[in-house]
């Protein structure tokens, strides 16, 4: 087997702590909260937890705006708390990863107090600070991730600063070794804390072309995107190589990189996740969540199945040989996936979400399952502008009520494709706030927890909840899902989503009927073969799924 690694076999789980579990009552989740659930982890069966941010921060983009590297945000708790979560998670083996989030930094960290303190402090070039444009307007015209201007003049020192997300969250010069050194060894520090490794927050921005040229603007926009001059500049893979032999070479393993990286293509990921080069374990990439809108997140365009597949399978093939996939429907960012690309009606929901879960976890690359995923948990309906809490959409929203859009216009664009989605509260039992709280949470609980809970999942032999025990555990004991080759069957047949792993003489073929009719399936004798998992609605026939129903089989094949 080429580069066997122990994270082939692993399945990940994120926790966006904010709204995972509140243990002190102030409606906001809490590492206490995190280890008073750990149960439920153990029982899924997952090998890893990463952990969005939990450092010292003003929380203006929920935590990825950070004050403090080496401290925990009051909010979340003490780092004594960190400490028990940690030693919690490895009485139960599940190893836990940082989220580094070393693009930027808060605007409240000491580095950027200081660096805006007067033009030649010793920090000034920690940051991007420019003089402005002839016409006194910012230095170029990128937009920033979280609307307006990538760029914020500084008032008393006559420069602005580069943000490629909010004002308050500077980009950091990793052109300076300084920075560079400064940040390997807080991870150095988290390492020996006993952490087991990173998920690296937007870590292909970090090199960017130290001339900042304009960006294309499309039609009708007022600004340039930064994206051609800010992903995967010159300098990123000699970054990441730098970061590997500085903080992790020579460390006892095993330990977990996974970068978060925008705007990458298949050869891209294939440099960063190339064992022999020293960089990352995998990426995550964001193809297969850009098909559903057109250029903005707020513009969305259907997605038929045929295009989804084969995006996926050419990530399957781009990294066959060399290199790494990690496999996500979801994440704090994503909408949820049962809403987005199954059907979240109430008589499609559980099996549409089993058939997702089914071929995410039935593809080659190490499984991410983002909090609620494993209970189908669906979409909020936002009833009104006024229900978002997160930054992104709040800007959003403003820029296009100010540019004279009607009201119900941007609620309508923005309720589908918000960040909050993915954020309202972990739902824990069918009680008041979900189980998640005792008071109202920062962000209102989706009203469908009466029904859709862990609580209930975990009566229900039939739940979602279940079914990803199975996945997982067949990954952990089947080496032809860790390790088996891949292959897309009926490639453009628009509702049966077919593959084979294969690996020697063992074959599994994995079908689902990505629809709400019943579908027949077109294999000779799949109809006899022995069955490693079957959800969903049986068809009347027995070559026949029913809506959302998935199939895996096994076969012997010849060499
Ligand atoms: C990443 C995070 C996102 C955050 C942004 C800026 O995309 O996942 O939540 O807003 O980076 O740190």
């Amino acid at each position: 087997m080429p580069n066997e690694a122990w994270f082939h076999r692993a399945v990940a789980y994120q926790i966006y702590p904010r709204s995972f579990a509140d243990s002190d009552g102030d409606g906001i989740g809490d590492l206490r909260g995190i280890t008073s659930r750990l149960d439920h982890l153990a029982r899924l069966g997952v090998d890893v937890v990463w952990l969005s941010p939990i450092y010292r921060s003003p929380q203006d983009d929920n935590g990825y705006d950070i004050a403090d590297y080496q401290d925990i945000d009051p909010v979340f708790g003490t780092l004594a708390d960190f400490d028990e979560l940690l030693a919690g998670l490895h009485r139960h083996d599940i190893k836990l990863v940082m989220d580094l989030v070393v693009n930027h930094t808060s605007d409240e960290h000491p580095w950027f107090v200081e660096s805006r303190r007067d033009r030649t402090n010793a920090r000034r070039d920690w940051y991007w600070w420019r003089p402005p444009a002839v016409d006194g307007g910012p230095p170029n015209n990128w937009r920033s991730a979280f609307s307006g201007s990538a760029w914020t003049l500084d008032e008393a020192t006559g420069e602005y600063y580069l943000h490629l997300f909010s004002r308050k969250q500077p980009d950091l010069t990793w052109e300076n070794p300084e920075v560079r050194q400064a940040v390997y060894a807080m991870m150095r520090w988290w390492l020996d804390r006993g952490v087991d490794g990173f998920r690296m927050d937007v870590i292909n921005m970090i090199s960017k072309d130290v001339t900042l040229p304009d960006g294309p603007v499309r039609p009708g926009e007022r600004y340039g995107d930064p994206g051609p001059h800010t992903f995967c500049g010159p300098r990123v893979h000699e970054f990441l190589q730098e970061m590997r032999r500085e903080v992790f070479a020579g460390r006892p393993g095993p330990l977990l990189t996974v970068g978060e990286t925008p705007g990458i293509d298949v050869a891209d990921a294939r440099l960063f996740s190339d064992p022999a080069r020293g960089e990352l374990d995998m990426v995550f990439q964001f193809e297969h969540v850009d098909l559903d809108h057109d250029g903005s997140k707020w513009r969305r365009r259907p997605l038929g199945l045929v295009t989804l597949k084969r995006c996926l399978a050419r990530w399957q093939d781009g990294l066959a040989a060399t290199g790494w996939n990690s496999l996500y429907w979801s994440n704090h960012d994503q909408p949820r996936p049962v809403s987005r690309f199954g059907d979240d009606r109430p008589e499609h929901r559980v099996d549409s979400a089993k058939a997702l879960g089914t071929i995410l976890h039935l593809h080659r690359g190490t499984p991410y399952v983002y909090q609620g995923e494993e209970l189908g948990m669906t979409n909020m309906a936002f009833r009104s502008l006024a229900d978002f809490r997160d930054i992104e959409t709040i800007n959003h929203a403003a820029e296009a009520l100010a540019a004279g859009e009607a009201r119900d216009a941007v609620l309508a664009s923005v309720a589908p494709a918000s960040r909050d989605n993915a954020r309202t509260p972990m739902q824990w039992d069918a009680g008041p706030h979900g189980g998640f709280s005792t008071v109202e949470p920062w962000l209102a609980v989706n009203p469908n927890h009466e029904e859709i809970n862990a609580a209930a999942a975990e009566a229900d032999p039939g739940s979602v909840l279940h079914h990803y025990r199975r996945l997982i555990a067949l990954r952990h004991q089947d080496p032809v899902v860790a390790h088996g080759s891949f292959e897309l069957l009926l490639e453009d047949d628009a509702d049966l989503w077919a593959f084979t792993r294969t690996l020697g003489e063992q074959q599994l073929l994995v079908v689902a009927n990505c629809s709400d009719r019943p579908r027949q399936v077109p294999f000779d004798g799949w109809a006899d073969e022995e069955t490693v998992l079957h959800t969903g609605p049986k068809g009347t026939e027995a070559d026949v799924l029913g809506p959302w129903a998935a199939r895996v089989t096994r076969r012997v094949v010849g060499r």
